[in-house]
């Protein structure tokens, strides 16, 4: 029976000395594993290049701003957004976040470092093939970042934002996003370009795959806005038959005057100061109209937005 005794103590002292190195295995475990997460929460807020580099950790912004501009507009009204609005979009932060919830972005295939605002890289048109434009930077947005913002606006380089309006707008929770939207001010199905429209995710994933058939077919080539409002007809009639699409509509819980249209050399101008001011614009029943409900203001020239960056935000 002895040689059962001696395995025995063998193996104990053979367990306990497995038992000890697997205490150490587990601290140097531990070890690694807190380095690493130390490393990953460190990464991830890091500024500017590096958090491209870690997209999956990356959240999610609240929207992007692509301005139709052309390389002969960009270093007169470019520049005057990216002074303006432009400038405020890129310092807004909320509270607790060290980064904007909003991008605005040129789309233009020229450099636009020297502004300070980043380009999407979609090939210049002339005027009159302005929708392609829109087309293709929306294409382009759905294949680069469908997932990296809840909304999608496009405006013109001659368009005033009202950023921080804007955003809490967009923030309101009763807005359904599983609903494809098309928000603006409503001309039929679609919606007026100039003041800009906006579209949430769930709209652009579903519009997405057929913008480019929309640029080529020549039954959707016309003014800018009204053909991109047959397109999204069009590709909502593709991707869900069954749906009682709306067309364009106002912004859930706004006051339905967001999206001012006026030419720029429009007397109402004058009033821009008067922010209680009402009056009525062409194309629309409402006398309502007032620079202090309007988020959006287009046709702005000049002096002018740097004027009504001065005094709205
Ligand atoms: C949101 O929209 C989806 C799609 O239309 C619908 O199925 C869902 O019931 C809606 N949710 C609410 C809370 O209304």
């Amino acid at each position: 029976m002895s040689w059962i005794a001696v395995d025995d103590s063998f193996s104990r002292v053979y367990s306990m000395r497995f038992i000890s190195k697997l205490k150490y295995l587990c601290y140097a475990a531990s070890l690694l594993l807190i380095f690493v997460a130390t490393s990953i929460s460190f990464i991830r807020f890091l500024p500017g290049e590096n958090i491209q580099l870690y997209q999956h950790v990356r959240p999610r912004k609240q929207l992007v701003i692509f301005l139709l501009t052309s390389t002969k507009t960009l270093p007169t009204r470019g520049r005057d957004v990216s002074l303006t609005w432009g400038r405020r979009a890129k310092d807004y932060r909320e509270l607790g976040s060290i980064v904007s919830p909003v991008d605005v972005v040129f789309s233009e295939s020229a450099d636009t470092s020297e502004y300070g605002i980043s380009h999407l890289p979609v090939p210049d048109v002339s005027y009159d093939d302005l929708y392609k434009k829109t087309f293709s930077t929306f294409h382009y947005l759905y294949k680069h970042h469908l997932n990296d913002y809840e909304w999608f606006m496009k405006a013109d380089d001659d368009t005033f934002i009202k950023i921080r309006s804007l955003l809490a707008l967009l923030n309101n929770p009763s807005i359904n996003a599983s609903e494809p939207l098309l928000l603006g001010r409503k001309g039929g199905s679609w919606c007026w370009g100039g003041p800009g429209y906006i579209l949430n995710r769930r709209m652009l994933s579903l519009m997405g795959p057929y913008l480019p058939y929309c640029k080529k077919n020549k039954r959707f080539h016309g003014e800018e806005d009204v053909m991109f409002g047959e397109c999204m007809k069009y590709a909502l009639s593709q991707a869900l038959p069954d749906y009682q699409n709306p067309g364009c509509q106002a912004i859930p819980g706004g006051n339905g005057h967001e999206f001012l249209a006026l030419g720029h050399n429009d007397v109402l101008w004058e009033h821009f100061n008067e922010p209680q001011y009402t009056f009525s614009i062409p194309y629309s029943d409402s006398s309502e109209w007032s620079f202090d409900k309007a988020i959006a203001l287009h046709t702005v020239r000049g002096s002018m937005m740097y004027q009504l960056n001065y005094l709205y935000e």
